[in-house]
């Protein structure tokens, strides 16, 4: 697949050849264990045992390579298993991990209760500050960087190349959730990150009907092994591999990904804009509106837009509850990244794991996934929700 094609040439194509044996423009569903061999460890095309590799899997790994501009990627059961795997792959016991402060809760959750037991030890910082995040850096002992952005449920932003040397100077590595912004908006391999870690569930699937996980690599070695070789040996020895049906809705999801990341990017931008102008909305939160600290940030490293995910307070935590479940249209649920749209409290939700924590995320904040309906429909459900819970935020509403 030639790297010059465009994004969504490469969606479409990269990794999705017709099937040489039918035609089938889809590349079939490759629902087996095993492969029959020619003869004793002789190989058809390499395939052996699908924990090591499997065409439909790697046809889905070889399409997310060519989006994210990276040397090989690796697909996981879930995000969370990818990102297991990816430290699991690196890290050694007296290890150091910086990460940002305001990223996922499972994330957090991984480094302290799975690989704390295991020696590694992790120091959370506020990833907008880069003077922070440098003194917070052990050079000898910290081996990675794990950065988030935008970040979620805040949608800060930080500056990946600025983290890209803090990392490199001491010898680490940066590794760089990018679920929420995508491949079709920001390229964290081409600003220096040396792998990208996603929840595939999110926005590469797009329609809420696969859970999933993937690795990306560029071409850094770490400990005298390329990353790709430490990953695929990663993900063949601990086995949390993607099963083919899930890698099929996924390369299926990420085909359209341009398509509907633009159409989240313009609904949230427009309800951005018409929450930014309530009174009865305490503060918004989208890296889109230019009142937004991250804002010239954001346009200097994303492209084409800024994402699907808004979050914003209310006057009170009590509101937000109310409010979340007033909406019609937007479900409340987890998760995000969908063509539906969804809302959630990520306080009692998403990021439960953090209260009670000096992380704990405000109790009035309340997190959208912008879908890709008609926008005016999404409005006048917020709207309605609003009103809804007018004698919780004080707002006076037209009779
Ligand atoms: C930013 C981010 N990274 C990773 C994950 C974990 O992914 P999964 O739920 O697919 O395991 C999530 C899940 O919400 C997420 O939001």
């Amino acid at each position: 697949m030639s790297t010059n094609q465009g994004f969504d040439t490469r969606a479409v194509h990269a990794g999705q050849e017709p099937d040489p044996l039918t035609g089938a423009v889809v590349p079939p569903v490759y629902q087996t264990s095993t492969f029959i061999q020619d003869g004793v460890n002789v190989l058809r095309n390499g395939h052996e045992y699908s924990r090591g590799s499997n065409p439909t899997r790697n046809g889905f790994e070889e399409q997310l390579a060519a989006l994210e501009n990276g040397e090989r990627a690796f697909a996981f059961a879930s995000g969370i298993a990818a990102e297991d795997a990816l430290l699991r792959a690196v890290l050694r016991p007296g290890d150091h991990v910086v990460i940002a402060s305001d990223s996922y809760g499972g994330t957090n959750r991984l480094l302290k209760d799975i690989l704390g037991p295991w020696g590694i030890t992790h120091t959370a910082v506020d990833a907008t500050d880069l003077a922070a995040v440098a003194t917070v850096v052990q050079p000898g002992s910290t081996a990675v960087l794990w950065l988030e952005t935008p970040s979620n449920p805040n949608l800060g932003i930080a500056d990946i190349p600025g983290w890209a040397r803090l990392a490199h100077d001491a010898g680490a590595l940066l590794v760089v959730d990018n679920t929420f912004a995508s491949p079709a908006l920001q390229r964290p391999l081409d600003l220096g990150a040396d792998a990208v870690a996603h929840s595939t569930t999110k926005y590469i699937g797009g329609h809420s009907d696969v859970l999933g996980g993937a690795v990306v690599v560029g071409g850094a070695s770490f400990r005298g092994k390329t990353l790709a070789e430490a990953v695929e040996f990663q993900q063949f020895a601990g086995g949390a591999v993607a099963g083919p049906q899930d890698c099929f809705l996924a390369a299926r999801g990420l085909k359209t990904l341009g398509l509907r990341v633009r159409q989240h990017s313009t609904n949230a931008l427009r309800v951005a804009q018409w929450l930014a102008r309530r009174e009865d909305v305490a503060r918004g939160n989208y890296p889109g509106l230019p009142s937004h600290p991250g804002h010239g940030l954001a346009k200097a490293q994303m492209h084409d837009g800024f994402g699907g995910v808004v979050s914003f307070r209310l006057p009170t935590g009590e509101a937000a509850k109310e409010f979340v479940t007033a909406t019609k249209l937007f479900g409340l649920s987890v998760s995000l990244g969908g063509v539906e749209s969804l809302i959630c409290l990520p306080t009692e939700m998403t990021h439960a794991p953090l209260k009670g924590t000096d992380r704990e995320i405000p109790a009035d904040l309340v997190r959208l996934s912008v879908g890709i309906e008609d926008v005016q429909d999404l409005i006048a459900d917020l709207d309605q929700a609003l009103a809804a819970v007018s004698h919780l935020t004080g707002h006076k509403v037209a009779a």
